[in-house]
């Protein structure tokens, strides 16, 4: 399983990249305003730190303009893969721009038959936003394990690549359904490491060793 971190702080970025944890990121507009950076800016500077893919969005709703936006973003770096919304026009610029050689993450799934038309569009990634389907009551992890089961009935390429993580155990489920990818928040990631036992027991095992009065280096 991948990890891509849900974030456009080139700080927390650094510092995950530097722990050798992450394949991706991927960014939207409300990422980008959080930021407080320019788009162009700070997606070249992710794009500087991390080999892997690095989603930037679309904003535009209609074709056309979709195609200019992707071909400005497409200039950043060689990694960047362009977003765009789970519309009618976001799947025809997503098979445009596979058929250019780009990287397409389609944005904003939140049924399987969205996620069939974005496979049957060519994307490289569907992004099923598991934490706003939580939020109205309905288990967003039925949705990955719906679009595996589709995908893999029909030998899909498109990667299911789970978003809208909230929690470690939406990380643990997602990697027992089989997702292909998630993308988390920075804390969520650092929180996978933690468990109180891990901690109790390195405790216990220093202060033995701080009796034994030897030093290893
Ligand atoms: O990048 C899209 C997605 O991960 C957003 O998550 O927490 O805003 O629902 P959230």
């Amino acid at each position: 399983m991948k990890f891509f971190v849900d974030t456009a702080d080139v700080k927390e970025i650094r510092e995950l990249n530097d722990l050798g944890l992450l394949d991706g990121v991927t960014t939207n507009p409300s990422l980008i305003l959080k930021s407080g950076g320019s788009i162009i800016e700070v997606t070249k500077e992710i794009c500087s730190i991390v080999k892997g893919p690095v989603s930037a969005e679309v904003t535009a709703t209609e074709y056309e303009k979709m195609m200019k936006e992707a071909a400005v973003l497409a200039r950043i770096a060689d990694n960047i893969c362009i977003k765009v919304p789970l519309t009618l026009d976001g799947l025809k610029a997503c098979k445009a721009l596979r058929s250019d050689g780009h990287l397409v993450n389609v944005t904003l799934c939140f049924s399987a038959n969205q996620a069939l038309l974005a496979a049957k569009a060519g994307a490289t990634f569907i992004s099923p936003f598991i934490g706003r389907i939580d939020d109205i009551g309905i288990d967003g992890m039925e949705l990955i394990s719906e679009i595996r089961t589709i995908y893999d009935n029909y030998d899909f390429q498109t990667e299911i690549l789970a978003a809208s993580i909230r929690t470690v155990n939406h990380v643990k489920q997602a990697a027992l359904i089989g997702a292909d990818v998630i993308t988390a928040p920075p804390a969520t990631l650092r929180a996978l490491v933690k468990h109180p036992l891990t901690d109790k027991g390195l405790e216990a095992f220093l202060a033995d060793w701080a009796k034994t009065g030897q030093s290893i280096a």
